[in-house]
């Protein structure tokens, strides 16, 4: 009885102790690795050696991608489809010191991604080699690493100069974090736990922990480790205590388990997260403290009904993204994949897809908080190229490892629901059988390291003699376009789970508008007369009537979903658009035309529709603008979700609209004559929203519109700033193509400038932009704490200041 009464007393003051330890780490030591580099772009030779003399080379921040910096150019090795920016190699050196007091401690340094190629030394010595450009790894430096006054050189040589090796940008160089740190030889490794729910109800859930724990002191150790599990509002609602006896130099697997009542469940609406603190003690002293974020949900894909979360059938609203962030390129910033995931959920997307390769960890954890279900994407070719020097290469030696470790580092996030073991593989068509093997391999390897989730592909040979499919490999089948298949696929594949990969590569420009806008256009033809046809001024209609001829407009697809209870949704190709493919235009486009949102993160027209039929708050939207030809025909189109609308044109009606049948639209033509466009929106007879465009006059005025007027310092915070060129009484010149000049005062700095114009060949690094449809941006990146002053002016027009705050 005491002896109970003590070990309850002193699991109490355990948990005191431990949860006392908050977010210290106790038993790691890590230092920002990411400011303070120095880099050339220049392939020369042996720049790993120590005493190589880099003080001329420029210093710089990682993440960077030093291909954003670059100029546009069609001869550009990595061509149009890669975004006409430069390549080539180029080095990256850092100087440190190690204290000598952490000399018993072993020391790694992790990269969360380098494009691509990556070698890295440690004062001289090589540590390794990693080709995949997506993928995160981390080296043990302990064995050549100084401690106390002798100084460490990292030196990382990036090799981006055989091109094309990929079909959309990549970006070049260090363009995801580092971290440099240091631990006990008992330690938990890299990713080092996993954290299941096998078992999950509204009342209760059971939640299995397993914890890998290292030794790599040459005797053997008994440990303690101890797991504390707290809810989002940090109270601790479970602890678990394991003791073990860890033989030299090994690492041994725990596992525990506990039991939550009433489990705050995971969702898209209410992303509830937990976090396990693991803890592991020696001879009662903490050697190691580990952090791992989980939720608590399930979900299923039911071959008649669709996919359901936590019990309650879900469609998937998904969008497909690439990985750039507009004019930041590929260096990662949190804020700026924040901001692309906030625009997303607005507009009624519920997953994500991460076309075509492993993301940055930071968009799991956005995703993870923000209730966004992620498919997690490994390759975009397996041993069969798509491009001469891309991931085919590197395929036989490099595939088993950059698959387990991309499932090892993201198994835990609970917005992971699918891995997809890739996007439009070559190996599904031929004679030889290699689809099979290689789909069967890979599956296997996912399902070793995490069996809670589906095995899925992006197919686009949708025949039974697809040998992926054929495999029987997978748990869910993904079809990219190919939608008149789609209502045939219960009979081809009966028992199956389905769902749309991929789909519309549907074409917008945002604000421009060709008439009329009710027939479908189908562009290009054919990849020969790619850019033959139509428009030379590389723009096309932002009526959502233009797509690929694999594609559709996003209405046709979204409808075939809509009504099939069995096709568990859709990604759309894509959320945003990206630098590279600029399909159906090439040279002098850059970047492509795919996106409901912009580069810049204007939302096109189209956005709209989605809102309005994938979110529940009401919706009106009109188009075009009213800017035209006295007389002149044109189609107004509104999006709504609500009963009716009503137009009217300078107080006149023309006349009430209820959309029809599956109608995701309203229309209404119209001749033009300038004045005021007021569209009212109505609901059970009860007006809810009023929309109105006004004929705009003359550019006056540059306004200034700041996402956030209050950012974090020193925490690469950004605040995006929209510049509109509107008359002088504040309505949008819809045609403004007005050079804008940025001056930045106070302590930070201008991060890039975007209008979302596919064909500008302006640079994103500069301070200067045209607007594009009245439209262009400047990302604002704060230092210490103090005020900025964003001034925007343009030349004959009134200029405008904004304030914002780093605190
Ligand atoms: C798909 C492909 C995407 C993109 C898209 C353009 O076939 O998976 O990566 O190229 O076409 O329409």
């Amino acid at each position: 009885m005491f002896v109970r009464i003590y070990s309850i007393i002193f699991f109490f003051i355990l948990i005191i102790f431990l949860s006392s330890c908050s977010v210290s780490q106790k038993g790691r030591k890590q230092i920002d690795f990411n400011k303070g580099w120095r880099f050339i772009l220049s392939d020369l030779p042996d720049a790993q050696r120590v005493t190589v003399d880099d003080r001329g080379w420029r210093t710089i921040n990682v993440p960077h991608d030093w291909s954003i910096e670059g100029a546009f150019d069609e001869k550009n090795p990595a061509g149009v489809g890669g975004g006409a920016l430069p390549g080539g190699t180029g080095w990256y050196r850092k100087t440190f010191s190690i204290s000598a007091d952490e000399k018993e401690r072993l020391h790694f340094i992790a990269f969360d991604g380098v494009y691509r190629n990556s070698e890295v030394w440690i004062n001289g010595h090589y540590l390794g080699k990693r080709p995949n450009g997506y993928i995160a790894f981390q080296y043990d430096i302990t064995p050549y690493v100084n401690v106390g006054k002798t100084e460490n050189v990292i030196a990382v040589k990036v090799d981006n100069s055989q091109q094309p090796n990929s079909r959309w940008y990549s970006g070049s160089g260090i363009y995801r974090k580092v971290r440099l740190f240091s631990t006990h030889k008992i330690r938990i490794p890299q990713w080092g736990t996993y954290i299941s729910t096998p078992k999950v109800a509204k009342e209760a859930a059971t939640v299995v922990i397993k914890t890998n724990v290292e030794n790599s002191l040459p005797e053997d150790k008994p440990i303690t480790l101890t797991t504390i599990f707290r809810d989002a509002n940090k109270n601790i609602i479970h602890s678990a205590v394991t003791n073990g006896v860890i033989p030299k130099d090994s690492t041994m697997q725990f596992t525990q388990q506990m039991s939550v009542a009433d489990p705050a469940l995971w969702s898209v609406e209410h992303p509830q997260l937990y976090t396990a603190v693991s803890s592991i003690q020696v001879n009662g002293k903490v050697t190691d403290t580990y952090e791992t974020t989980f939720g608590i949900r399930y979900f299923d894909f039911d071959s008649q009904k669709g996919f359901s979360l936590n019990g309650e059938f879900l469609k998937i609203k998904g969008a497909c993204m690439h990985h750039d962030l507009g004019c930041l390129g590929a260096a990662v910033n949190l804020r700026a994949i924040e901001r692309q995931m906030e625009i997303m959920k607005g507009m009624g997307v519920n997953a994500i897809r991460t076309s075509h390769n492993p993301p940055a960890t930071e968009l799991l954890e956005v995703c993870d908080r923000l209730g966004i279900l992620v498919m997690d994407e490994a390759f975009d070719m397996w041993k069969k190229k798509k491009s001469q020097f891309d991931y085919h290469l590197a395929w036989d030696q490099w595939h088993k490892r950059d698959l387990s470790d991309q499932i090892l580092r993201d198994r835990n996030h609970p917005s992971v629901f699918a891995w997809s073991i890739g996007n439009e593989i070559g190996e599904q068509w031929g004679a030889d059988s290699s689809g099979i093997i290689i789909a069967k391999e890979l599956a296997a390897i996912v399902r070793s390291l995490d069996p809670t989730r589906p095995v899925t592909t992006a197919n686009n040979e949708v025949k039974p003699t697809n040998q992926i499919i054929a495999s029987g490999a997978l748990d869910l089948i993904g079809y990219n376009y190919n939608h008149k298949t789609f209502e045939n696929f219960k009979n081809d594949y009966p028992g199956q789970k389905f769902i749309a990969a991929e789909a519309t590569s549907a074409l917008e420009t945002r604000g421009h508008y060709d008439m009329p806008s009710d027939s479908i256009r189908v562009w290009p033809i054919s990849w020969d007369k790619l850019f033959l046809e139509g428009n030379k001024d590389n723009t096309v209609s932002a009526y959502d009537n233009v797509h690929t001829p694999w594609g559709t407009s996003h209405e046709e697809t979204w409808k075939i979903i809509k009504r099939n209870d069995f096709l568990s949704g859709m990604f759309i190709w894509t959320g945003f658009d990206y630098i590279g493919e600029p399909t159906p235009y090439v040279w002098p486009s850059r970047s492509s035309y795919f996106g409901v949102v912009d580069l810049a993160g204007f939302p096109k027209d189209v956005y709209y529709m989605y809102q309005s039929e994938w979110t529940k708050k009401p919706v009106l939207h009109i188009f075009p603008h009213w800017n035209w030809k006295e007389n002149q025909v044109v189609d107004v189109w509104a999006y709504s979700n609500t009963d009716e609308v009503e137009l009217f044109l300078n107080d006149k009606s023309l006349g009430i609209k209820k959309k029809q049948g599956e109608a995701l639209h309203l229309m209404w033509r119209i001749p033009f004559s300038p004045g005021t466009l007021r569209a009212v929106a109505r609901s059970d007879g009860k007006e809810i929203l009023t929309k109105e465009i006004k004929t705009a006059s003359k550019p006056a005025k540059v306004i200034l519109e700041a996402d956030r007027s209050a950012l974090r310092a020193n925490c690469d915070d950004l605040s995006f700033v929209t510049a509109k060129i509107v008359d002088d009484q504040g309505n949008l010149i819809p045609d403004a193509d007005n050079l804008v000049t940025f001056h930045l005062k106070g302590n930070g700095f201008i991060a890039g400038v975007d209008n979302g114009n596919p064909v500008s060949h302006e640079s994103f690094k500069g301070n200067t932009r045209m607007a594009f449809h009245g439209l262009c941006l400047a990302v604002i990146q704060g230092n210490d704490e103090g005020t900025l002053e964003l001034k925007a002016s343009s030349e004959g027009l009134e200029s405008a200041t904004v304030v914002i705050r780093v605190e």
